[in-house]
């Protein structure tokens, strides 16, 4: 495809001996197969994402929101972007509190952009986490892909780097074919008219 459509996968944890990489680069490595993306990982681990937010906010100051410098590669990744992958573990039945930083700082870079997620934890396979993300990104306008990757016990459901399961790459198959759907569909519709949100 010419003109292939930006994914940017983003790592969400930061946890000191996180497991969070490991799931990002099997993803990573079912994208280049899969035929359709440009695909770089972002690993919020490398950014400086402040906590205290300045008075304006994203979304009404637009370009002149002032965004920190140490979190410019994030941003800049997150501008041209056409997709995402939110690589999420589960805390306490939600999200990291890295991400919910990473979101709050940005609007634009997230309006009518698709985003899937892959996510693992215990039983629930952060399964929680997923669903506070898609309340969250919805606020952003972001548009929330149906199916996701969930691994529950993730700490023996893989092994070597990759999940046991092997219909795993199957499924990862299906989000990335709705993922490009999307992410091509929403790239021409903004191209053809701005967002008008
Ligand atoms: C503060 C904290 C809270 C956690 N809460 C949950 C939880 O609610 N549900 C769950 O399935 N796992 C929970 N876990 C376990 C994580 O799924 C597990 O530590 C996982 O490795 C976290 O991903 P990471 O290694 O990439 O940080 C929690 C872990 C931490 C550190």
């Amino acid at each position: 495809m010419e003109n292939r459509p930006q994914l940017v996968i983003i790592v969400g944890s930061t946890r000191e001996g996180r497991f969070g990489p490991v799931v990002a680069s099997w993803v990573e490595q079912q994208v280049g197969p899969h035929g359709v993306f440009d695909v770089e990982v972002v690993d919020l681990a490398t950014v400086d994402i402040p906590l205290a937010l300045p008075a304006a906010s994203p979304k009404y100051a637009g370009d002149d929101y002032p965004l920190p410098a140490g979190m410019a590669a994030l941003t800049s990744a997150l501008t041209r972007a056409d997709a995402f992958i939110v690589v999420t573990p589960e805390y306490n039945h939600s999200y990291p509190a890295s991400l919910k930083a990473a979101i709050d700082w940005h609007f634009t870079q997230w309006a009518a952009k698709p985003v899937a997620f892959v996510s693992y934890g215990g039983a629930a396979g952060g399964r929680h986490a997923v669903l506070h993300l898609e309340n969250v990104l919805t606020e952003l306008h972001a548009v929330t892909i149906r199916d996701g990757l969930s691994f529950p016990n993730y700490f023996t459901a893989w092994q070597d780097g990759r999940p046991l399961d092997p219909q795993a790459p199957v499924y990862a198959r299906t989000v990335l074919d709705q993922l490009a759907w999307w992410a091509v569909a929403l790239r021409s519709a903004r191209d053809a008219v701005p967002y008008p949100g």
